[in-house]
C-alpha cells in the first residue's frame, strides 16, 4: 500500500497519456498523495482538469509563472518517488543528456528520490539507436525502467512500445517504497575467479559477471544497501560498494567480512586451483607435464553455515540438465537456486540474455522464459522480497 506516500506523476506527450489518468486514480486509491506535472505536449492529449479532479490538486505545467518561485525544486524535494508515464523519446532524451529545459526534466534532474520511467512510443522510435543510447544512459544513472510492453500501438500498429498497464506501475512503485528497502543489506558475488598458475597464466572460467552486476545494480536502484564482491572487470552503479577480487580465496575473505540479509551468489567460483603457483613465469623450455589441482573453498557453503544466516540464493551453471541443479539446491541448503543451461544459445556466460529455472529449497522448479539479464535480476529481486515478506 502507498498510504500517505508522496508520489509525483510526470505525464509527457504521447497518446498513452490517457492511461495516466487511470494510473493517477490507482495511486490515489492505494492511499498515495499524488502531484502531477504535464508537459505542453501532454496537454495536447489530456486535460489538466482530469488530473485535478482525480488527485484533488491542480497539475503543474510550467517552470515559470506558477504560484511557486521554483516549482522544480519544490516538487523534487517533496516527492518520495517520481514516475514518468508515459515517457516520450523526447523527455527521455532530455533527462539522459542533462537538459533541464522544462518542468519535468528540471524536476527529474533535481530530485534525489528514485525515479520510475515507463517509456511509450512507436516501435521504430523505441528501437532507434538514439533512444536506446539514452535508455542505456538512464539505466546506468540509476533510473528504474518499466516496459515498454509489446502489443497494439496507436494508429493500428502492433509491436514493442506500449506503456505498461497502470496496475503494474503501481506495483513497481510499492516495491520501490517498501519500508525495508533502505535497511536490507544485499551481498552479491559476480564473475569468474582466476586461479594463478604463475604470474602470467591462470585457471579461469567463462563467466562474464554480467548477471551478478545486473543484480547488484537492480538492488541498488531499489534503494538496498549493496555490496558487490566481483571478479569481473565491469562497472556498477555509484551506490554499490564494490570489492574487487581475483581468486576463490580472496572472494571467501571478502564475503566473510560482509554481514548481509540477502546473499546472492552469482559468481562462478573455480572448484579447483593449481596446487602450486610458480613465482616466476614457467617457460616452455622447462616444460610442464601436468598441473596438480587442489579444491578451492566453498564460498556458498560458508554463507549458508553462518550463525546469522542470510536468505541465500545460489547459481548453478550446468551442462547436464536441471536434475543436478535440483540436487544441488537441496544439498547446499539454499533458499533459492537459479539454474541455467550454459550450452543453450542466448543463455549463460557472456550473453546479455538468460533462460533460467528457479529452484526452491525443496527442489520445486519454476522455469522462466528467455529474458535480458536485467529482467532476470528484477524478477529475482521481486521474488526474494516476496519470500522475505512471507516469512516476516
Ligand atoms: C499523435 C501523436 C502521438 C505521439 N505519440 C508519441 C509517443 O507515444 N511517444 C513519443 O515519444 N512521442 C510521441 N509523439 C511525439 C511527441 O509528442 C513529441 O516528441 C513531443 O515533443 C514530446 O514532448 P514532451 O516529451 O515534452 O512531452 C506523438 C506526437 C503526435 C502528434
Amino acid at each position: 500500500m502507498l498510504q500517505g506516500r508522496r508520489v509525483l506523476l510526470a505525464v509527457t506527450g504521447g497518446v498513452a497519456a490517457y492511461k495516466s489518468a487511470i494510473l493517477a486514480r490507482r495511486l490515489v486509491e492505494a492511499g498515495a498523495e499524488v502531484k502531477v506535472i504535464l508537459t505542453d505536449s501532454a496537454r495536447e492529449f489530456i486535460g489538466a482538469q482530469t488530473f485535478a479532479a482525480i488527485t484533488g490538486g491542480q497539475p503543474f505545467t510550467t517552470l515559470f509563472g506558477e504560484t511557486s518561485v521554483s516549482p522544480h525544486t519544490d516538487l523534487a524535494r517533496w516527492c518520495e518517488v517520481a514516475i514518468v508515464a508515459p515517457a516520450t523519446a523526447s523527455t527521455i532524451g532530455r533527462v539522459a543528456n542533462g537538459i533541464s529545459s522544462d518542468l519535468v526534466s528540471a524536476t527529474l534532474l533535481t530530485t534525489r528520490s528514485p525515479v520510475l520511467i515507463a517509456p511509450a512510443m512507436h516501435t521504430e522510435m523505441w528501437e532507434h539507436p538514439a533512444t536506446q543510447r539514452n535508455i542505456n544512459t538512464l539505466e546506468r544513472d540509476g533510473y528504474l525502467l518499466i516496459g515498454p510492453a509489446s502489443g497494439a500501438l496507436a494508429g493500428g500498429d502492433v509491436g514493442i512500445g506500449r506503456v505498461v498497464e497502470p496496475e503494474e506501475i503501481v506495483e513497481a512503485v510499492e516495491a520501490m517504497l517498501s519500508p525495508d528497502d533502505s535497511t536490507l543489506r544485499v551481498l552479491v558475488t559476480a564473475g569468474g575467479t582466476r586461479e594463478p598458475l604463475d604470474p602470467v597464466r591462470y585457471l579461469g572460467n567463462r563467466s562474464s559477471g554480467k548477471m551478478g552486476h545486473a543484480i547488484a545494480d537492480e538492488a541498488a536502484r531499489r534503494g538496498f544497501t549493496v555490496t558487490l564482491v566481483t571478479a569481473a572487470d565491469l562497472s556498477a552503479l555509484p551506490t554499490v560498494k564494490v570489492v574487487a577480487v581475483e581468486t576463490a580465496d580472496e572472494m571467501l575473505d571478502a564475503v566473510s567480512g560482509e554481514d548481509a540479509d540477502v546473499a546472492i551468489m552469482a559468481a562462478a567460483v573455480a572448484d579447483f586451483r593449481p596446487s602450486k603457483s610458480s613465482e616466476g613465469k614457467i617457460s616452455r623450455a622447462d616444460g610442464l607435464d601436468s598441473i596438480e589441482l587442489s579444491p578451492t573453498p566453498d564460498v556458498l557453503a560458508s554463507v549458508v553455515a553462518r550463525d546469522e544466516r542470510p536468505f541465500v540464493v545460489g547459481f548453478a551453471a550446468e551442462t547436464e540438465g536441471v536434475e543436478r541443479a535440483i540436487e544441488k539446491a537441496v544439498v547446499k541448503k539454499v533458499d533459492l537456486l537459479v539454474y541455467n543451461d550454459v550450452t543453450e544459445p542466448g543463455s549463460g556466460f557472456e550473453s546479455n540474455t538468460n533462460r533460467v529455472v528457479l529452484i526452491d529449497g525443496e527442489g520445486q522448479t519454476e522455469p522462466w522464459p528467455m529474458m535480458s539479464k536485467q529482467e532476470v535480476a528484477s524478477l529475482l529481486l521481486d521474488r526474494i522480497v516476496g519470500d522475505l515478506a512471507a516469512r516476516a
